[in-house]
C-alpha cells in the first residue's frame, strides 16, 4: 500500500503527545476546539465511553494509545505479571463501547505484539507504545488510500449526502466517508455535500459540517427526515457513510438511521457507498445479525443540551447503531480496493491481497 504524500494540514482528533494521549475534545465543538491530555488508561476508558472521541477507527486509534498509556504504568519486572496487569487495562477498554469492531481489533493487535516481545518488561512497553503509535500513522495512510478509490466512483460534478461523521474527527485524520470526498475534490472535481444532522447526538450537524466548513467544502445541513424528499428531487448523486461494524457477507453497522438512508437510496435509485478501512470488517461475523447494537442514555433523546424536552415518564428506545443489509448497498470501499455484491467473496479476495 502506497500512501501519498500530505496535501495539507490534518486535524488530529487522536495522538501521543509527550508521554499522554492527547484528545480533541469532540463534545464541545463546533464551540470551541480544546484538546485534552490525558496520563492514566481510566481516563482514556472514560473518554471512549463519554465520546470525548468517538468514531469506529478513532476509538480503535485511542484504545490502543490508552493500552500503551497503561502498560507505561505498570511497575512489575515480571513478565508473566506485567501481561496480568496488562490484560485488566485491555479488558476495560474493551468494555468502553461495544459496537464499532476497531476497538476490539486495535487492542487485539496490540496486545499480540507485548505477548510476543517476553524479553523483559522495558521492552515489551517500548514494543506496546511503538505499535499503537504507528497503528494511528497508519490509519491516515490507510484513508488516504480509501479515499482514492472512493474518488473513482464519484462523477467529475457531484452532490453526496452523508450521514453522522466519518471524517477526519472520527479517525486519526483525513476520514473514511469524508476522506473520499476529500480525495475526489484534490482531484478537482466539483463535489458538495448534503450532511444529516443525525439525531440524537448531531454528529452530522456539530462534526461533518464544521469539519468540511474548516476544509472550504461546500456543505448544507439538513434534518435525518429531509433526506427522501432530496433524493426523490434529484439533488442527490449518491449517499456516501462510513462503518462501525461490517459482518463478513457485507451487512453494515453504522449510525442509528444508516439504514433508512439506504432504504430511500435503493427506492429512488441513488448509489449507496459505505467507506471503512479493512480493519471495520468482522470476518468472524457471518452476518449482520451477530452485531452487538450499543444502546445509550435517554437523556441524549429527551434532553437538548441540559434542558427536558420530553414529558416525564415516557420510555425511550435509544439504538445508538442499526444495520443495513448487503444488498442495499451497492459497493463498500477499503483501502485495498472497492468490493461490491457479493461481498462474502469480494472482502475475503480484498483481506487476502492485503496480506
Ligand atoms: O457514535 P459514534 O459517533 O461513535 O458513531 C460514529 C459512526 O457511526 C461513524 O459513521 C462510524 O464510526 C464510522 S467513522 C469513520
Amino acid at each position: 500500500m502506497v500512501a501519498p504524500t500530505l496535501k495539507q494540514e490534518l486535524l488530529q482528533p487522536v495522538a501521543w503527545h509527550k508521554g499522554k494521549v492527547r484528545l480533541l475534545d469532540q463534545t464541545l465543538l463546533p464551540g470551541e476546539v480544546r484538546y485534552v491530555e490525558l496520563d492514566n488508561w481510566r481516563e482514556v476508558v472514560t473518554a471512549i465511553r463519554t465520546m470525548i472521541v468517538r468514531g469506529a477507527p478513532a476509538i480503535g486509534c485511542t484504545a490502543a494509545l490508552g493500552l500503551a498509556l497503561g502498560a507505561q504504568g505498570i511497575e512489575t519486572t515480571d513478565c508473566t505479571e506485567f501481561l496480568t496487569q496488562l490484560g485488566i487495562i485491555a479488558d476495560a477498554l474493551r468494555g468502553a463501547r461495544p459496537t464499532a469492531v476497531n476497538l476490539f481489533w486495535a487492542i487485539d493487535r496490540v496486545w499480540g505484539v507485548a505477548a510476543q516481545h517476553q524479553g523483559s518488561s522495558t521492552e515489551m512497553k517500548a514494543a506496546i507504545l511503538a505499535e499503537a503509535t504507528a497503528m494511528v500513522e497508519a490509519d491516515i495512510a490507510t484513508n488516504r488510500c480509501l479515499g482514492l478509490h472512493g474518488a473513482s466512483l464519484l462523477p467529475e460534478q457531484a452532490t453526496v449526502l452523508t450521514h453522522c461523521n466519518a471524517g477526519a474527527l472520527a479517525t486519526a485524520g483525513y476520514g473514511t466517508a469524508l476522506g473520499v470526498i476529500r480525495a475526489a475534490r484534490e482531484e478537482g472535481k466539483q463535489i458538495e455535500v448534503f450532511a444529516d444532522e443525525t439525531r440524537p447526538r448531531l454528529q452530522g450537524m456539530k462534526l461533518t459540517a464544521w469539519e468540511l466548513q474548516q476544509d472550504g467544502i461546500p456543505v448544507t445541513i439538513i434534518a435525518d427526515n429531509m433526506a427522501a424528499v432530496l433524493m426523490r428531487e434529484g439533488q442527490v448523486d449518491c449517499v456516501v457513510v462510513g462503518a462501525d461494524r461490517i459482518a463478513a457477507n457485507g451487512d453494515t453497522a453504522n449510525k442509528i438511521g444508516t439504514y433508512g438512508l439506504a432504504v430511500q437510496a435503493h427506492f429512488h435509485n441513488v448509489p449507496f457507498y459505505v467507506a471503512a478501512p479493512l480493519s471495520t470488517v468482522d470476518f468472524a461475523l457471518p452476518d449482520g445479525s451477530h452485531i452487538p447494537i450499543e444502546e445509550r442514555d435517554s437523556t441524549e433523546m429527551t434532553h437538548i443540551e441540559n434542558t427536558r424536552l420530553a414529558p416525564d415518564g415516557v420510555p425511550v428506545w435509544n439504538p445508538a447503531f442499526d444495520v443495513t443489509p448487503a444488498h442495499l448497498i451497492t459497493a463498500i470501499i477499503t483501502e485495498q480496493g472497492i468490493a461490491r455484491m457479493p461481498y462474502t467473496n469480494s472482502l475475503a479476495a480484498l483481506q487476502n491481497h492485503s496480506r
